[in-house]
C-alpha cells in the first residue's frame, strides 16, 4: 500500500475579522507542523492578502470559490487569474454550502474546476451526501454523480484533491465514524479506477471533512483511504488545527 502525502486544509468559511485573523495567523506561524504534510488555509477573499503577507510560506493559501471563466463584467465575482495574482495556490470547489445554499450544480462546478486548473490553481473538489440521501441508501450514487461532474470537465487530475464531506457531518459535531468515511473513500477510489484510470485512483488524495477536531482526527487518519482532512470550525483555532495536521504520525 502506497502512502500518499497527507493533506490538511483549513476552510475558514465566512468567519473572521482583521484582528481575529491576525491572532490565528500568529498561532499558525508559531505552531510546529509535521514536515510531510501539505497544509493549506482558505480565508475569506477579503482577507487573503492580509494572510498572504503575514503567514509563513510553509502554509499555502486557498480561496473558497472562483469564477467559472475569465474575469470581466461579472459583478461580485473573483477570477482564477486574480487569485493567482495575489498568491493563492488552491481553490475549494463544490463545497456543500455552495451546492445547497447557493445552488451551484455539478456541471457548473465541473466547469469552474476546469477553468481554475487551466489557470494553474490546484483544486479541492468537494463531494458528499445529505442525511436523507444516506438514509435512503443513496450515498454512493450521490457521490459518484458529483464526482462525474468533475470528471466530465477535468482532464488532468495531478492538481486535484478530492474532499469527501458528508453534509450531515458538517458543522454538526456529528463526525462520520472512521469506518463510514473509509467505506466512501474506498468507493470513490474505485470509481476513479473504473471511470478515470488506475493511476489517477492510486495517486489522488481523498480527504475527509465534517466535524473533524483535535480528538477524533487520529482514528480517522489511520484509515487506509483517508489521505487528510478538510477542517472547518476547528481550523479557526491554531493549536487545534496543528494537532489535526500532525495526526498523521
Ligand atoms: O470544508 C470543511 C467543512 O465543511 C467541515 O466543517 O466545521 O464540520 O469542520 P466543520
Amino acid at each position: 500500500f502506497f502512502c500518499l502525502q497527507f493533506f490538511v486544509g483549513g476552510n475558514w468559511k465566512c468567519n473572521g475579522t482583521k484582528d481575529s485573523i491576525k491572532k490565528l495567523v500568529g498561532e499558525l506561524n508559531s505552531a510546529t507542523l509535521e514536515n510531510d504534510v501539505d497544509v493549506v488555509v482558505a480565508p475569506p477573499f477579503v482577507y487573503i492578502d492580509q494572510v498572504k503577507n503575514s503567514l509563513v510560506d510553509r502554509i499555502e493559501i486557498s480561496s473558497q470559490n472562483s469564477w467559472i471563466g475569465k474575469g470581466g463584467a461579472f459583478t461580485g465575482e473573483i477570477s482564477a487569474e486574480q487569485l493567482v495574482d495575489i498568491g493563492c495556490k488552491w481553490v475549494i470547489l463544490g463545497h456543500s454550502e455552495r451546492r445547497h445554499i447557493i445552488g451551484e450544480d455539478d456541471q457548473f462546478i465541473g466547469k469552474k474546476a476546469a477553468y481554475a486548473l487551466s489557470q494553474n490553481l490546484k483544486i479541492i473538489a468537494c463531494i458528499g451526501e445529505k442525511l436523507d440521501e444516506r438514509e435512503a441508501g443513496k450515498t454512493f450514487d450521490v457521490c459518484f454523480q458529483q464526482l462525474k461532474g468533475f470528471a466530465d470537465h477535468v482532464s488532468s487530475w495531478a492538481n486535484v484533491v478530492i474532499a469527501y464531506e458528508p453534509v450531515w457531518a458538517i458543522g454538526t459535531g456529528k463526525v462520520a465514524t472512521p469506518e463510514q468515511a473509509q467505506e466512501v473513500h474506498a468507493a470513490v477510489r474505485d470509481w476513479l479506477k473504473k471511470n478515470v484510470s488506475a493511476e489517477v485512483a492510486s495517486e489522488t488524495r481523498i480527504i475527509y471533512g465534517g466535524s473533524v477536531n483535535g480528538s477524533n482526527c487520529m482514528d480517522l487518519a489511520k484509515k487506509e483511504d483517508i489521505d487528510g482532512f478538510l477542517v472547518g470550525g476547528a481550523s479557526l483555532k491554531g493549536p487545534e488545527f496543528a494537532i489535526i495536521v500532525n495526526s498523521v504520525t
